[in-house]
C-alpha cells in the first residue's frame, strides 16, 4: 500500500494519522516540533484525547519526522495538511502555517508523478483556489477535506462522521479519500463532493448553523425561564419536530471553544468581503453574549457568597479554555466579589493560575 503523509500531527492530525494507520495505511507524520516528534516515535507522548495513547502504542505503521524531504519519496502520493490556521484580529484566518508548508514543498524537486495535496485545516473561502495557481506547474493537485470533530472525542468523531466533505481538486484524490474513509469510518457517511470554494463555505456554514441553533435554544430558554415555564419540556417538544431535531437544541451555556465562535465570525467577515452580510450570524453572536449576562443575573439572583464550578473549560473533560462561556461566568462572578470554587484538572488549573492569579479557589 502507498504511504500517506500527514503534515501537522497535532490534536487533529495525530488522530487522523492513527485512525488511518489502524485501517492499514502506512503513515509518515511531518511536524516542525522536534521534541514532540521524538516523543511520538518513542511512544512516550500522552494525550488528553481518548484512545490516542492506546492507538499510538499499538501502532506499527506510523512514524513521525521533522524532515520535509520525505515527501519527495515516490511512494508518497497523497499529502494531508492539517496545521493551525489561527484567527486574526479581523476574524479571518491566518494561512501562514499552510503557506510555510507549501513553501517547503516548493523547495523539493518537482515530482515526476503528480502528487495530491489535501488541506484538512479550516481555511477562508477562496484560499485553496489561490494555492492552485502556485502549485499546478509543480505537479501537485489541491483538494479540501475539512474535519467536523469536537475536542474530547476526536478519534470517535473521525470514525463516526455524518458526512465527508470534499472540495475536489483531482478525481484521484477524491477516490483516495473515499477509499480511506470507507475503511476508517464505522458510520457509512454520505460523501459530498463539490468544488473547493463551495466546500470551504460549507465547512464554515455548518458551524454557523450549529451556533445559530444553540443560540436559538438558549434565547427561547431564557424567555421560558423569565415566564416561569419549563425549559426542557419546551425545547424537547420543539426538537421533536423532525424538521428541527433535538441535537444542539438543549438549554445550557452559550457556544464557545476553538471552532464555533471563530468559524461563525470568519464567515461573517467573508460575506463582508463579498459586499454582502449574514445578519443571522451577527445576531447569533449577540444572542450568545446576551445569554451569558442572562445566566450571570440568574446566578447573582441566587444571592450566594460561594459558587462552585465543576468545570470551566468550554467542554467538560477537555483542557480548552478558549471562548469558554463557563469561564466567562466564573470570572464575572469572582469580579463581583463572590468566592468561586473551581474543580478542575491540574492542566486547567495551571492555565487559570497563570491568566487569573488569585481569582479562584481550587478544589
Ligand atoms: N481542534 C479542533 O477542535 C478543530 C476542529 C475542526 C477543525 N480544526 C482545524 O484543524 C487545524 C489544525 O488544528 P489542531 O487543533 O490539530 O492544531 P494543533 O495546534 O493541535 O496542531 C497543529 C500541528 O501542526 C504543527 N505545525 C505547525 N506549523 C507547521 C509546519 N509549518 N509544518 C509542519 N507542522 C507544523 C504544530 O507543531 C502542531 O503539532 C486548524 O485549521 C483548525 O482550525 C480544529
Amino acid at each position: 500500500m502507498k504511504k500517506l503523509a500527514v503534515i501537522g500531527i497535532g490534536r487533529l492530525g495525530l488522530c487522523f494519522a492513527l485512525n488511518a494507520e489502524r485501517v492499514g495505511y502506512e503513515i509518515v507524520g511531518v511536524d516542525i516540533n522536534h521534541e514532540y516528534v521524538n516523543q511520538l516515535n518513542q511512544k512516550a507522548f500522552s494525550s488528553p484525547e481518548p484512545h490516542v495513547d492506546e492507538y499510538l502504542s499499538a501502532s506499527t505503521r506510523f512514524r513521525a519526522t521533522n524532515d520535509f524531504s520525505v515527501i519527495d519519496q515516490e511512494a508518497i502520493e497523497y499529502i494531508y495538511i492539517i496545521v493551525p490556521t489561527p484567527s486574526l484580529p479581523d476574524a479571518t484566518f491566518s494561512h501562514q502555517y499552510i503557506d510555510e508548508v507549501i513553501n517547503q514543498l516548493c523547495l523539493l524537486p518537482t515530482p515526476k508523478n503528480q502528487k495530491h495535496i489535501i488541506i484538512g485545516s479550516t481555511v477562508m473561502p477562496g484560499y485553496c483556489d489561490q494555492l492552485i495557481v502556485k502549485l499546478k506547474s509543480l505537479n501537485y493537485s489541491i483538494s479540501y477535506n475539512p474535519e467536523f470533530i469536537a475536542q474530547g472525542s476526536i478519534i470517535h468523531d473521525q470514525q463516526y462522521p455524518d458526512q465527508i466533505l470534499i472540495g475536489e481538486g483531482h478525481p484521484k484524490a477524491t477516490e483516495f479519500l473515499k477509499k480511506l474513509y470507507g475503511k476508517m469510518c464505522l458510520s457509512h457517511p454520505d460523501f459530498h463532493v463539490m468544488d473547493r470554494i463551495s466546500a470551504e463555505i460549507t465547512k464554515l456554514a455548518t458551524n454557523c448553523f450549529l451556533t445559530m441553533k444553540i443560540s436559538f435554544a438558549n434565547s427561547i430558554g431564557d424567555l421560558v425561564i423569565q415566564s416561569g415555564g419549563e425549559v426542557e419540556k419546551v425545547l424537547s417538544a420543539i426538537g421533536a419536530d423532525s424538521r428541527i431535531g433535538n441535537k444542539y437544541l438543549k438549554y445550557g451555556f452559550g457556544f464557545g471553544g476553538p471552532c464555533f465562535p471563530r468559524d461563525n465570525q470568519a464567515l461573517l467577515k467573508y460575506a463582508e468581503q463579498k459586499d454582502t452580510s449574514l445578519p443571522l450570524s451577527q445576531a447569533t453572536i449577540e444572542v450568545n453574549n446576551k445569554h451569558l449576562y442572562f445566566q450571570l443575573n440568574e446566578l447573582l439572583a441566587e444571592n450566594k457568597d460561594t459558587y462552585v464550578f465543576d468545570s470551566v473549560s468550554y467542554k467538560k473533560g477537555t483542557d480548552i479554555l478558549e471562548e469558554s462561556q463557563q469561564l466567562k461566568l466564573a470570572v464575572e462572578l469572582a469580579k463581583k466579589g463572590k468566592r468561586v470554587i473551581v474543580k478542575e484538572s491540574t492542566m486547567v488549573r495551571g492555565q487559570l493560575e497563570k491568566f487569573y492569579p488569585n481569582l479562584f479557589v481550587f478544589e
